[in-house]
């Protein structure tokens, strides 16, 4: 009984901006420290993982991304990294599927280095004009690291969320998860044990499936009503969307949006401080989160956004 009030009551959390929910992505899936000692490399990055990885003592060089992924290839010009943290089903934040000759690729990489992937499944509940992706995962269950999370499906408020680990890794992410941070609430657990055996979370999923792809078409043609030189992208899953923007502006617009009280991102926020210019170029651009509003607010959230993108030329 309890369950129906608390999802809908859960849902506005699910408002909290993308990168402070990455914030706590490492820690309650016990990736970092179990990584200390080696290299970690991030696609894109965000400033955040990169903190978390860092204060666990774990270096990170960037892996650049391009419109079929990270570009794995890559990974054999660093000798010294044995994991590669991605999110191949939905690259973050720029949107689509890793090519499946990279998917095949990074697991060769692993096998061949003896180090890890890091599946970062942030959002695979939300996929809207294609198939899901199958889990990287499956290809090699002992070199890759699956991470599944609630913060999408539920609320991030919950800090609740799972990995698929190969069998010499478990005793060694209890032991560290246990030590760091004790354990996630056991009443929370059942809780979710509970809704996901009884098919509430199924029903759950497909019923926010229906709103946030609605979500998603009213932003699309929101765009191309008031601004249709804005190319968005990324949209067949997830709960966000990037609007390019002409170069040298992203800074401006994000002012603008911040006078208009638009919690949206940059994609300079997204960038390893490392990667150089000769292996990703800098493009300027917003990260819209279009779940974030209730949905009384939506269409003037919507309205506030069209109104503080430039015009064309
Ligand atoms: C790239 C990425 N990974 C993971 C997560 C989920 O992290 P957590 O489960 O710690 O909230 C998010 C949430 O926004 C994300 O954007």
């Amino acid at each position: 009984m309890m369950l129906a009030v608390w999802v809908p009551l859960l849902l506005p959390f699910l408002a909290v901006p993308l990168a402070r929910r990455l914030a706590d992505a490492l820690p309650p899936r016990a990736a970092a420290w179990t990584l200390a000692g080696s290299a970690a490399v991030l696609a894109g990055g965000t400033l955040c993982s990169l903190g978390l990885l860092a204060a666990a003592g774990v270096a990170t060089v960037p892996l650049p991304i391009d419109e079929r992924g990270a570009r794995t290839g890559e990974l054999a010009r660093h000798r010294d990294v044995r994991t590669a943290l991605l999110t191949p089903a939905h690259q973050f934040p720029t949107g689509g599927p890793l090519h499946p000759g990279r998917r095949a690729a990074v697991v060769d990489w692993a096998r061949g280095r003896g180090g890890l992937v890091l599946e970062d499944d942030y959002d695979g509940e939300f996929r809207y004009d294609r198939q899901p992706v199958g889990a990287l995962q499956g290809l090699d269950p002992e070199r890759v690291v699956y991470l599944g999370s609630t913060s999408k499906s539920l609320s991030p408020a919950l800090r609740l969320g799972w990995m698929v680990l190969p069998d010499h890794l478990v005793d060694r992410v209890l032991a560290a998860k246990g030590e760091r941070e004790g354990w996630a609430s056991a009443l929370d657990q059942l809780t979710l044990a509970e809704f996901i055996d009884s098919g509430g979370y199924d029903r759950h999923v497909r019923r926010m499936r229906r709103q946030y792809r609605d979500r998603r078409d009213r932003l699309v043609a929101a765009l191309a009503a008031r601004a249709p030189h804005v190319e968005v992208s990324g949209i067949a899953a997830g709960l966000h969307a990037v609007l390019r923007l002409e170069p040298g502006t992203e800074r401006s617009v994000l002012k603008a949006a911040a006078y208009r009280g638009l919690a949206v991102e940059g994609l300079a926020d997204y960038r390893h401080p490392a990667i150089g210019e000769e292996l990703m170029p800098a493009a300027d651009g917003l990260v819209v989160g279009y779940a974030t509003p209730p949905d009384h607010a939506y269409q003037a959230a919507l309205a506030a956004l069209c109104d503080i993108l430039p015009p064309c030329g």
